[in-house]
């Protein structure tokens, strides 16, 4: 295969925004590329489970949804963008089930989609296929996106950095994974879709991919981004030895399950009057602060006063993997901690996904689009994918025509690198990282632990990029190099925000400001360390 790709539109990622960006695109005669790093369905769209939230009932509003949305941030959303996202919640709906994804209807009343309910909503308005709902659609959007003639779908290919000049992005450097090769695909237009950074936390319900690639690049690039402090924390991941990144869905408490500590207590209540379905930085903090109070692993959430056909229809894939591991939740607690679960800062982007960059777009997890504010509500996620995935390929569509094809950039230059003979810097560093990322810049922050984080990931940021500059790039590699920018980042976010507001906590600041503010780093104002 050749070294040198050139296409009108480069879609780097595979996940709900980057293929719903993709065949829109593509439905209106543009060809595309997409790139994804690993399989199609590596991303987390793939694993999202509860579903995407809309305004799809009749007893429900616009207004309600926005509502509930800038509840759960903090008063740090941007209005205009929650607006946006809402009002366009039902056309994306339809769009989806006219691809050919199947959602789940009510078994009595044929034709009509069960909302299912999460925390911090005051209506059903999630729709939903059972509890693989990301299954769901990524399949169907894989699908369509191999069958059609106009987009070009590659596996196995993962962005390096992006190409630019005279402040145009121009492409992307491509690692071949199985060649080894890195090739250099132009493009007039290129989007990051590649999703959020989850696995810069030692316990997260994200896949292995979640290292922030498109943050670390266009970061690396020239790009702003914002409110990186807040990484939200799911409460309730699978606690199990076997179980790495396992999700137990918050429609599970939207369904009645209720959260009980080792000596079988309900304890929700007594942090917050919601219960259960407070949103989901309320409910991770009391979980943790219930686990530190009693010194014990996890707590347990039970849904076992539900009927056996109730969970098997509505939680089929839950249910299964429990019982693999050894769980019967029609009969026993489900044990669960919180997990690192969702970035909500990202990339500044405009409503139509464009960045600082000409040429460059952002969308999906991840975007900084301002929806998510200091929180994002359940299921608003995917929702933003289609959204955002759907304004960008109209605002590409307008200006392709008035782009022409960029100069040549200079190939990859091999020349002064070797293999690399000792991996195990990679994977001690991965874990290194993802542990202080843990325990220093969590649930709950100081100023002590967020200065110590700092200078570790300092350290870890100089030995990565000599051995960035000494050995043959790898996914490994490119993945601790990422992980490591981002984790900066988001240190860096948390010590500038001297309060506690939405996801982000800390014992030093344990107020909220009056007036809220994001928190946006601009590339030119930190040292950070730069690699070729
Ligand atoms: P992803 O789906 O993560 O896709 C990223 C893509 O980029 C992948 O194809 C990956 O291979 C590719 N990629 C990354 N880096 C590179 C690179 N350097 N080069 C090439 N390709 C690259 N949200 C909801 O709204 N509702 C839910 O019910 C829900 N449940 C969830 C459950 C779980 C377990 C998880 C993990 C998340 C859940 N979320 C949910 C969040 C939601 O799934 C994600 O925010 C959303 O799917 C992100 O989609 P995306 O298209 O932005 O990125
Ligand atoms: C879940 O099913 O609990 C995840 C929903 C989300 O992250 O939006």
């Amino acid at each position: 295969m050749s070294h040198h790709h050139s296409h009108d539109v480069l879609v780097i990622g595979s996940g709900a925004a980057g293929l719903t960006l993709a065949l829109k695109l593509a439905q209106q005669g543009i060809s595309v590329a997409v790139i994804c790093k690993g399989e199609t369905n590596q991303g987390s769209t793939y694993w999202a489970q509860g579903g995407i939230a809309a305004v799809l009932d009749d007893h429900d509003s616009v207004d309600s949804h926005v509502q509930d949305t800038l509840d759960a941030g903090g008063q740090l959303c941007h209005e205009d963008a929650v607006r946006f996202t809402v009002e366009q919640s039902a056309t994306s709906i339809n769009w989806l089930l006219a691809q050919g994804v199947r959602f789940s209807q009510y078994e009595t009343k044929q034709g009509e989609f069960h909302l299912t309910r999460e925390g911090g909503h005051s209506h059903r308005r999630i729709i939903h296929a059972a509890d693989a709902t990301g299954r769901a659609l990524s399949e169907t959007l894989t699908e369509r996106a191999l069958t059609h003639p106009n987009i070009q779908l590659l596996t196995r290919h993962v962005a390096v950095d992006l190409i630019g000049r005279s402040g145009q992005c121009q492409g992307a450097y491509v690692l071949d994974r199985d060649s080894g090769r890195v090739k250099l695909f132009h493009s007039k237009v290129t989007v990051l879709a590649t999703g959020g950074a989850n696995k810069a936390y030692l316990y997260t319900s994200n896949p292995d991919g979640a290292s922030g690639d498109g943050i670390a690049m266009a970061w690396r690039a020239g790009c702003r981004v914002a409110n990186m402090e807040f990484n939200q924390f799911h409460p309730t991941c699978l606690y199990h030895p076997k179980a790495k990144s396992f999700l137990i869905t918050e429609a599970i408490r939207g369904e009645g399950g209720i959260l009980l500590n080792p000596i079988g207590e309900r304890f929700m209540p007594r942090y917050d009057e919601r219960g259960e379905l407070a949103p989901r930085d309320v409910v991770a903090r009391a979980i943790d602060h219930e686990m530190k109070r009693l010194g014990v692993d996890c707590v347990y959430l039970d849904i076992s006063h539900k009927s056996a056909d109730f969970l098997l229809d509505h939680f089929p894939t839950i249910k299964a993997r429990c019982l693999e591991l050894g769980i019967d939740i029609t009969r026993e607690p489900i044990p669960v901690v919180p997990a690192a679960h969702y970035t909500c800062g990202g990339v500044m982007t405009d409503m139509a996904g464009r960045t600082d960059i000409a040429g460059l777009y952002a969308v999906g997890e991840t975007a900084f689009t301002g929806l998510h504010g200091a929180n994002r509500l359940a299921s608003n996620s995917l929702l933003e994918c289609v959204v955002y995935g759907g304004a960008a390929a109209e605002d590409i569509l307008k200006r392709l025509p008035g782009l022409s094809s960029p100069p040549t950039a200079p190939m990859w230059d091999e020349s002064q690198v070797t293999d690399s003979d000792e991996d195990v810097v990679i994977s001690h560093n991965w874990d290194e990282l993802r542990r202080f990322m843990w325990d220093y810049v969590g649930i709950v922050r100081t100023n002590k632990r967020l200065q110590r984080a700092l200078n570790r990931v300092g350290l870890l940021q100089q030995e990565i990029a000599e051995y960035y500059s000494n050995y043959k790039v790898s996914n490994d590699l490119l993945e601790l190099r990422n992980l490591a920018m981002v984790s900066e980042l988001i240190i860096r976010s948390a010590m500038a925000r001297k309060e506690s507001r939405g996801l982000h906590y800390t014992l030093d600041y344990p107020d909220q400001l009056e007036i809220a503010q994001d928190t946006i780093l601009t590339p030119s104002n930190f040292a950070v360390p730069r690699q070729p």
